[in-house]
């Protein structure tokens, strides 16, 4: 502790005395974080009155604490302390267009293979909308053709080879050969495509063989980015791990105390009081045995203690601003996408109270009219394994991937789970303004065909595992989305 924390300490304990109230450590060092010299009088008044109504012997707990801070953030704002605060005039628009809840598993493999079908239909209907598909064959119609015919059929990939493709459709499995002087776009293509996505194929039949001549990629159409009217923004972050001994708790804070108008300067006040929403992209906690021996990394070992010291600190954030949250592979949720919202049980009030809304994984969500595409991105990892071009130090490439490919996570029975059964909800139908992403503790972000990319960060400084796997995270910053122009800032808070 700094020479001025421990003064701080010293007068607080003082003062407390004076009032005849005892502070237990945690509640102490609370009020240290949080010291205000022109409020914490007050602050300390107010404790006391608290105790004294509680009948507690007037032993100051950390939830006391917690609470009146919490109330203090708040008033500050609607009493007005801050005039220029403009996202508190605005009325919140937020509509949920997609999420998901439980579905009871069952591993069937008639359900499974509905999955599969499904996953080709949507995206065979999309093919069919973007591109022009004739003249068109099935895998079985086109294997029975004479040489020298030419057509185009829609196959999801089952293997890839140096010098063919094993493909399927709902009704066969072929191969489909690559000619060795293919054009450059289709070896790229071919590099890129990852196993169980759904592709157009132009083909050549040639000495009985299937010879592809070029890939479609269902894609998203260029557009427009989708903006509001209404002058407000959105903070865009991810991957907090509240728990993990590596957390940056204080520049976390320093983001909270930001948004209670802690700027340093007029500048960075003026952003902050445009913040309208938070959203994030899963991994609230680090959680408890998401991989081997985890527990000697952990500063809080226990789930719902995670989830509680968490929400007190997203409690001090102004009630005007509404965060969306939805989990992450670490997250007290099931684990197969997609993945319903993360228990009600360790939301608390936070999840009830209308200022914090629990989503599930993935999620489509308007705000003010511009649609957000939320997921976590677990299925980066495979994406990077059998993609070149995608790594984990460059999530976009892996996002655009997901977009040209209209799929969150095509890849079956590799590091993401998948719930197979009945609808593929993972298909991207419906195509976003903005896309945004975590998982992979790397922020980047940039515009691909007018939708915006983000994969936001971390609140994590770099763990054991990254630095064997050599991943340099970006901790401590946070991505800003103005809704009314599309500008997009980054802000760091280390
Ligand atoms: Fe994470
Ligand atoms: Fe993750």
């Amino acid at each position: 502790m700094t020479q001025d924390k421990e003064a701080v300490k010293r007068k607080i304990l003082t003062e407390a005395a004076r009032r005849g109230m005892l502070l237990n450590p945690e509640a102490l060092s609370m009020l240290v974080e949080n010291y205000d010299e022109t409020s914490i009088q007050s602050l300390l008044d107010k404790l006391a009155g608290k105790a004294g109504e509680q009948g507690s012997n007037l032993v100051v707990s950390k939830e006391m604490v917690a609470q009146l801070i919490g109330d203090r953030a708040r008033s500050e704002v609607s009493i007005g302390v801050h005039p220029q605060v403009l996202a508190r005039d605005v009325e919140a628009k937020v509509e949920v267009l997609k999420t998901y809840e439980v579905k009871p598993f069952s591993d069937d493999l008639e359900a499974r293979r509905q999955y599969f079908v499904d996953r080709y239909r949507k995206i065979s209907s999309i093919l069919r909308s973007r591109a022009d598909l004739s003249p068109y064959y099935s895998l079985r119609k086109a294997r029975s053709l004479p040489d020298g015919s030419e057509g185009k059929t829609i196959v999801m990939l089952y293997e890839k080879h140096e010098n063919y493709l094993v493909v399927e459709d709902p009704e066969i499995t072929a191969k489909i050969m690559i000619p060795k002087d293919c054009s450059r776009d289709l070896r790229e293509k071919i590099d890129r495509l990852i196993p169980d996505s759904v592709v157009g194929v132009s083909f050549r039949v040639s000495g009985s063989k299937l010879f592809c001549r070029s890939l479609i990629f269902p894609d998203v159409p260029l557009k427009k980015i989708g903006m509001a009217d209404e002058d407000v923004s959105v903070l865009m972050t991810s991957d907090i791990h509240f728990g993990s001994q590596k957390f940056s708790e204080k520049a976390f804070r320093r983001m909270v105390r930001w948004l209670r108008g802690g700027g340093l300067n007029e500048r960075e006040r003026s952003q902050a009081f445009k913040i309208k929403y938070i959203v994030i992209a899963g991994d609230l906690v680090d959680g408890v045995g998401i991989y081997p021996q985890q527990e000697k990394e952990l500063q809080v070992k226990d789930v719902g203690k995670q989830y509680e010291m968490l929400l007190e600190i997203l409690s001090q954030i102004p009630d005007y601003i509404k965060m969306i949250v939805i989990p992450g592979n670490h997250d007290a949720a099931p684990r197969a996408l997609p993945q319903p919202p993360i228990f009600r049980e360790y939301m608390g009030r936070a999840g009830s109270n209308g200022n914090l809304l629990s989503l599930s994984n993935p999620c489509m969500v308007s705000l003010h009219g511009v649609r957000f595409l939320v997921y976590h991105g677990t299925s980066m990892e495979d994406i990077a394994t059998f993609s070149k071009n995608a790594s984990y130090d460059k999530p976009d490439n892996s996002m655009e991937l997901m977009l040209q490919l209209r799929h969150l996570a095509p890849v079956y029975g590799s590091r993401t789970p998948l719930l197979t059964q009945g609808a593929d909800e993972l298909v991207v139908e419906d195509v976003p303004d903005v896309f945004h992403t975590g998982h992979v503790h790397v922020f980047r972000s940039r515009v691909y065909k007018g939708i915006r990319l983000v994969n936001s960060g971390t609140w994590q400084e770099r763990t054991k595992y990254q630095e064997q796997m050599g991943i340099m995270p970006t901790p401590n910053v946070a991505g800003i989305l103005e809704l009314k122009n599309g500008g997009f800032s980054e802000i760091s808070f280390a």
